[in-house]
């Protein structure tokens, strides 16, 4: 498993933290950007992610900014990508196993390290669920072929 991570500048030091306890873990990852307070723009970063997880370079892409919502807005455009904001761990659970989210992304603003860890944790340790939730997904993908998406 290894992951994309990017963040804005208003997430990138959640990021370093984030990735020092992935250190900790054992995880694989590739750092994106940004790495300093020098402000940038998130959608740069959110198509970064987004293009190494629908290419499966990476498996799966965190995206950091102030809040999350403008890169999961901008990793949604990429077809392929179901990026969702996850600020507690019943719902970065869920959307694992429910939506397949495949781009967690979290609000610097938001959230401290310590939830945002635990948000990060229980996101990777579920799996996409097969049945009903798996006929749902697909109707995703079908909604974003509909729209000219390619994947
Ligand atoms: C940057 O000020 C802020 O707008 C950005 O980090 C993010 O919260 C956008 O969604």
């Amino acid at each position: 498993m290894k992951l994309a991570i990017a963040s804005d500048h208003a997430g990138v030091e959640l990021k370093r933290l984030i990735l020092t306890e992935l250190d900790g873990e054992g995880h694989r990852w590739q750092d994106l950007g940004t790495w300093d307070s020098t402000p940038v723009d998130y959608p740069d970063l959110a198509l970064a992610v987004a293009e190494k997880v629908i290419s499966g370079e990476c498996d799966l892409g965190v995206l950091i900014c102030g809040t999350g919502a403008g890169m999961a807005i901008a990793a949604n455009k990429v077809p392929g990508v179901r990026a969702a904001v996850c600020h507690d761990t019943f719902t970065a659970r869920a959307a694992r196993e429910h939506n397949a989210v495949n781009v967690l992304a979290l609000g610097a603003r938001v959230v401290g390290p310590g939830l945002a860890m635990e948000v990060l944790r229980a996101w990777l340790a579920a799996a996409p669920a097969e049945g009903r939730h798996r006929r749902r997904v697909d109707k995703i993908t079908a909604i974003e072929r509909r729209y000219g998406g390619e994947r």
